[in-house]
Order: C-alpha cells, then sequence, then structure tokens
C-alpha cells in the first residue's frame, strides 16, 4: 500500500471535538457541513461532490448520495453500528468503511444494566413519585419493585456489549445467563471469567426462560423485526424486555401490545426504529416504559475516544495505511 501525504478532501458531517478536528486540518481540506441542518444541506452536497473521506455517524448514507460523492475512497463512522451505510453499494465501489468497535464497548453495557436496574426497581417512576410531591407516606406495595440479583438475564447478541453486560450480571449481580447468537462463543479462550456462567441457548427456549430479556443486537436483514407478537408471547409473564441495540430489531407495535396486556412488567429502551423518537410514539409516554433518547455510548470520555479512533482511522486511510477499525464489507 503506498503511503500518501497529499493534502485531500475530507467532509466532516457531525460535529467533531475541536481536538480531532483540528489532526484532520493539519493534515487535509476539511468542510464541516451538517445535512441534518437546513441551513448547511448545500454546503454538505458542494462537499460531497469532491470528498475522498466523510467522517460522521447517525446519518442515511443510501446509494443515492453516494452517487453524488464519485471521488470517495473512504468513510470513517464515529459509531459501531453499520446500519446507516449502503455496505453492499460500498463493497462494489471499493469504498472502505471505519468504525469504533471496543471503547464504547463497556459505556454501552453500563447503559444497558442501567435499564435493567431501572426497570425492575421503578426508579424513575418513584423518582418522580417524590420530585411530584406524592411521597406523603411509605409507599405500599403497589409501588414496589421487582429484584435484579438472582434473576435469570437473556442476552439477544453476545460480541462485546453482550458479554459485558454478562459480566456485570454474573459477576455483580449472580444472575444465571443465557445468550442467543448464531454461534456459541468459545468462553474458556475469549472470556474465561463467564465459562459456566453464560449458556448459549435457543431463542425459544431463552424467551421462555429469562426474567429479563436484554436485546444488544445489531441491524441487519437477520435481526430486523427479531421481536415481534411471537416473540413477545413465549416471555415469562411479569417478564421485562430491555433493547439497547437497534430499534428496528423489535416491532414496537408487538412489544406495546405485550405491555397493555400486562404480559410483560415494562421495557427498557435505549433505542427506536425511528430516531429521535416521534412525538406521537406511544412508547414516549406509556407507564410501563423507561425511554431513553439513544444514549448507550454518551459519556464524555466515550464519546472523546470513538472520535479519537474514527479520526485515526480516517488518517491512516488517507495516508494509504491500514486503519485499526475496517468493517468487514460484503464479499
Ligand atoms: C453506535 O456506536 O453504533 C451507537 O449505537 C451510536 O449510534
Amino acid at each position: 500500500m503506498a503511503v500518501s501525504t497529499q493534502r485531500k478532501k475530507i467532509l466532516v458531517f457531525r460535529e467533531l471535538p475541536p481536538d480531532q478536528l483540528a489532526r484532520l486540518q493539519v493534515q487535509h481540506d476539511v468542510t464541516v457541513a451538517n445535512p441534518r441542518l437546513a441551513g448547511q444541506l448545500r454546503a454538505f452536497e458542494a462537499a460531497l461532490a469532491t470528498a475522498e473521506g466523510l467522517i460522521g455517524s447517525s446519518y442515511p448514507v443510501d446509494e443515492a448520495l453516494l452517487a453524488r460523492a464519485p471521488q470517495l475512497k473512504v468513510i470513517s463512522s464515529v459509531s459501531v453500528g453499520v446500519d446507516n451505510y449502503a455496505l453492499d453499494a460500498l463493497a462494489a465501489r471499493g469504498i472502505m468503511l471505519c468504525h469504533t468497535p471496543g471503547v464504547l464497548t463497556e459505556t454501552t453495557a453500563d447503559t444497558v444494566f442501567s435499564l435493567i436496574m431501572a426497570t425492575s426497581r421503578r426508579i424513575v417512576e418513584l423518582a418522580n413519585h417524590v420530585r411530584e410531591g406524592r411521597w406523603t407516606r411509605n409507599i405500599c406495595e403497589d409501588l414496589f419493585g421487582t429484584d435484579v440479583h438472582g434473576k435469570t438475564l437473556g442476552i439477544l447478541g453476545f460480541g462485546r456489549i453482550g458479554q459485558a453486560l454478562a459480566r456485570r450480571a454474573t459477576l455483580g449481580f449472580g444472575m444465571p445467563v443465557l445468550y442467543h447468537s448464531r454461534r456459541p462463543v468459545d468462553l474458556a479462550r475469549q472470556a474465561p471469567e463467564l465459562a459456566g456462567k453464560a449458556a448459549h441457548t435457543p431463542l425459544d427456549e431463552l424467551l421462555a426462560r429469562a426474567d429479563i430479556v436484554a436485546a444488544v443486537l445489531p441491524l441487519s436483514d437477520e435481526t430486523r423485526n427479531l421481536m415481534g407478537r411471537r416473540e413477545f408471547g413465549l416471555m415469562k409473564p411479569g417478564a421485562i424486555f430491555i433493547n439497547g441495540g437497534r430499534g428496528a430489531t423489535v416491532q414496537e407495535s408487538a412489544l406495546l401490545e405485550a405491555l397493555e396486556q400486562g404480559r410483560l412488567r415494562a421495557a427498557g429502551l435505549d433505542v427506536f426504529a425511528t430516531e429521535p423518537l416521534p412525538l406521537t410514539s406511544r412508547l414516549r409516554t406509556h407507564p410501563k416504559v423507561t425511554a431513553l433518547p439513544h444514549i448507550g455510548s454518551a459519556t464524555v470520555e466515550t464519546r472523546h475516544a470513538m472520535a479519537v479512533l474514527a479520526t485515526s482511522n480516517l488518517l491512516q486511510a488517507l495516508a494509504g495505511e491500514l486503519p485499526e477499525a475496517v468493517f468487514d464489507l460484503p464479499a
């Protein structure tokens, strides 16, 4: 691979921290234009026509957009998920896609575990009870939560984040873990601390046995709409459902139905089929739903680490070097 020091045109389509933007500006000609802002759309489109590198996140980079970027060589996503990108079109054009695995694993697992705690112990509801001046006598059983420690946790998706979640559950809370993934993970080799504590389990059996089901799945043809009416129907009465992966892996109408029929105790959701969550969505105000605005990786430290990795990926790719985190595009 020939190493290049030539200045290239880069389009930043979502704000980067100033120190990372400066790293790009030292070596390349950078345009910052956010296509979500009406006032910047024109500048975005103009820069797209000559950009060799794109960096940003949370914006659909589809075939139509790629067609307007004839010089494009590399996209560096400030995310681990790559569902916003037209993967086949990138592969066909030989455009490299980089992403940010690893640096957000623990923070995202923290977020998912906080949803497990919040739903089980009714944290948001009871904090509002105090805030709204309704704590006028000791609470009664109708406001009690349910235990987390010792409960069986079913994890859908057992990559880095699923395994980090399992560590919290097994090592911190004594929870037996069942997990569903395409293939069993060789825990003795890859995560010895989980060996004997987390069991690869067929989906239907996991749903029937878990007290809490947490999905941390990426979105793909295989996982889209995975949790529907049949699957929610298989869950234990009174179980809790958490989603910290991608919203479109869940049929939201089926989830609402399961909550309304009283089959599920609660749901904790960080991700939705449409984001930001439309004001008309019943999930926004449903009393049994704890909804977060997709904050899985949203801490100061982790978002900065993601920006650093994404910036390094882009600089390395434009220099003709192999970046740290290249996503394997379909062959
Ligand atoms: C990710 O990195 O994929 C997070 O979900 C943010 O989009």
